[in-house]
């Protein structure tokens, strides 16, 4: 059969094959090699194709990460990386991704990036590489408005709700005793500060511009919150695989560009109103993160 194709119509199908090795390449990273088609017109060099990083994100942070109506990951976390990618050469796929587990997506191939207000810490260290810090923060307790609680050590004979594995997890440890069974672990932060509403918790201990927002955007919830001077300073990063130094250099170009041009600013703004997100400030007197819709 094959043998009765006229020169004609392999020609034809040779063109074909080039039409769709074209468009091939304007999506996968890397396009099959051209059909060896001498009737085929010589294209345009193509420039290289941009590679797409997969970014795993657990989407239940407002405002740095939540989930769109249209079941996208969104917020500030998403417009950061993706400016900073713009600036960097690399392109940004963002999944949602859940907490438990999300370090070993990294190891596994199944993520890139993970781009989850994730604080740089030295054990994370060991198994991870971290970007350049891009944003700081700083632990907050969470309680009712009418909480007798002012300070962290009085969460000491309390129910305390975390967010398993976070920073503020291990903050708590710190108070509790690792095996307390007065640490209430959650999957989410969210579900952590519902759990304060419906009284299974006392206090939850999270992220400053987490719990402000949740504050901020639950006023039915009657929640305050609770800064105390033994927190340390948390910063935010990027993480790669250990040893993925290429994507990490894109990542850092990408950063310092968009603290260099402005537009860093601007995102930090978009979220936190005109002043730069005080993160670092003492919580109780920053301002609250802008309400979100
Ligand atoms: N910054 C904290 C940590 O690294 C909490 C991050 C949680 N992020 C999230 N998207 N749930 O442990």
């Amino acid at each position: 059969m094959f043998h009765q194709i006229t020169s004609q119509r392999r020609a034809l199908l040779a063109a074909t094959f080039s039409a769709l090795a074209l468009v091939a390449c304007g999506k996968k990273e890397t396009p099959p090699p051209a059909p060896a088609a001498a009737a085929a017109p010589a294209a345009a060099p193509s420039p290289a194709p941009v590679k797409v990083y997969t970014v795993g994100t657990d989407a239940a942070y407002a405002p740095f990460e939540k989930m769109s109506a249209s079941n996208e990951v969104e917020g500030l976390t998403v417009d950061l990386l993706k400016a900073a990618a713009a600036k960097g050469g690399f392109e940004v796929k963002f999944v949602n991704t859940p907490w438990e587990g999300i370090f070993k997506t990294l190891d596994s191939g199944e993520r890139d990036i993970v781009a989850s207000s994730v604080t740089i810490t030295d054990e994370r260290k060991q198994t991870m590489d971290f970007s350049k810090p891009y944003f700081d923060a700083v632990q907050l307790i969470a309680v009712k408005e009418d909480s007798k609680v002012a300070k962290f050590d009085d969460l000491k004979k309390l129910k305390v709700g975390v967010q398993t594995g976070t920073t503020g997890d291990e903050v708590v440890q710190k108070l509790l005793g690792k095996t307390s069974a007065n640490i209430k672990r959650f999957e989410s932060t969210p579900l952590a500060l519902q759990e304060l509403t419906a009284g299974g918790v006392s206090a939850v201990v999270a992220d400053n511009g987490v719990v402000q927002h949740y504050i901020a955007n639950n006023p039915n919830a009657k929640f305050k919150s609770v800064s105390d001077a033994s927190f340390v300073a948390e910063q935010y990063g990027f993480a790669v695989k250990k040893g993925n130094a290429e994507l990490l250099a894109k990542i850092n170009t990408g950063i310092d560009a968009i603290k260099a041009d402005g537009s860093y600013d601007t995102i930090m703004a978009k979220y936190f109103g005109a002043k730069p997100a005080a993160a670092a400030a003492p919580a109780a007197s920053a301002p609250a993160p802008a309400a979100s819709k």
